[in-house]
């Protein structure tokens, strides 16, 4: 079973990177994604999204993290792909499932799901332009209002040379509520060969065995599940029972930047009050905390909080 870590623009950046490949169980993160409309972007746009480039494109605990692009050119896809390549990136993903509207409005993300030339033209031309031993993978939903194209989205993306899919079992008009279809996987799975990941509402090692079971794939992406339980991916392999609130706690000091960058560092209480919104749908702790630093704008006032609550386990 490989089991891959799901982009999430604004929230799983490099640092949440570093700390849930740590807890580990992962096989492999892929970027936020990097919006291409009609240029070649700078190296440097590549190394603010991933900084892990510096560092063969790994995490600190050895993970490798793939550059995700999203736009609707397959040129300057293609071009920016090979960018992402020639940086370390171990391939290049392409998102077809961002529901954005402003994204959407200038086709981008899940509004080319409604055009399935378009995909298999984007996927070729950069499948063309990265090297062979380099794998173009993909993502998707089910569809945009519905879901008719899915098989044929799918299909055409394989057609076109992607090694890998990942389907958010969803349309773009589901959004994020529940369920997810991971019948629909397996729907697919019946006319193509790609190795499909399934994604979408897996929150505990039980969702991972049902999704498994109705998608029929082994290999799973997690988002949100995650960011609410950060050793998710150990409880689906069944090597850990879920962590305990102290050693998340102490999660949260890590994130804050407080142990990377010192008592004068940079800090992101915005972020740690964003990521609580997640904890709290396993961890009743999170409430409360949230509650407790929710006005509180000095990162070291919010470290002082979780320091009183983590278990002084540290991170390896
Ligand atoms: C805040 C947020 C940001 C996201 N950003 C991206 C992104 O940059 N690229 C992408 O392909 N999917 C993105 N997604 C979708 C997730 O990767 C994933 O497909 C979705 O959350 C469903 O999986 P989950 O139920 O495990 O969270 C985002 C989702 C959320 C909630």
């Amino acid at each position: 079973m490989r089991i891959l870590l799901a982009p999430m623009e604004g929230v799983v950046d490099h640092l949440m990177r570093d700390m849930l490949t740590r807890v580990g169980g992962f096989d492999l993160c892929v970027t936020e994604f990097i919006r291409v409309v009609d240029q070649k972007l700078p190296k440097r746009t590549f190394y603010k999204l991933c900084p892990e480039l510096h560092h063969g494109s790994k995490t600190p605990a050895g993970v490798p993290v793939r550059v995700q692009l999203l736009g609707q050119h397959p040129q300057w896809l293609a071009e920016n792909a090979q960018t992402a390549v020639e940086l370390g990136s171990p391939g290049v993903d392409l998102n077809f499932g961002c529901p954005a509207k402003t994204v959407n409005k200038s086709k981008g993300g899940a509004v080319l799901l409604k055009e399935t030339e378009t995909l298999y033209n984007i996927v070729k031309t950069v499948r063309e332009a990265v090297p062979v031993d380099q794998p173009v993978t993909a993502k998707i939903r089910l569809g945009f209002e519905d879901k008719t194209l899915a098989v044929d989205n799918a299909v055409a993306i394989s057609e076109a040379g992607a090694s890998q899919l990942v389907v958010h079992a969803r349309t773009k008009t589901e959004g994020y509520k529940p369920p997810a279809y991971w019948d629909w996987i397996a729907k697919i799975r019946q006319h193509t060969d790609i190795p499909l990941v399934a994604n979408g509402e897996i929150w505990t090692a039980d969702d991972a065995r049902n999704c498994q079971q109705q998608s029929t794939c082994t290999d799973l992406m997690l988002g949100r599940g995650a960011l609410a339980l950060p050793n998710l991916a150990q409880t689906i392999r069944g090597v850990e029972n879920p962590m305990p609130w102290e050693q998340v706690a102490s999660l949260l000091i890590r994130y804050s930047g407080y142990e990377i960058y010192g008592d004068k560092g940079r800090y992101y209480p915005n972020r740690i009050k964003q990521w609580c919104g997640y904890l709290k749908r396993q961890y009743g702790q999170a409430e409360v905390l949230f509650n407790d630093i929710r006005r509180m704008q000095n990162a070291d006032d919010i470290v002082a909080v979780l320091k009183r609550q983590s278990s002084h386990v540290k991170v390896a």
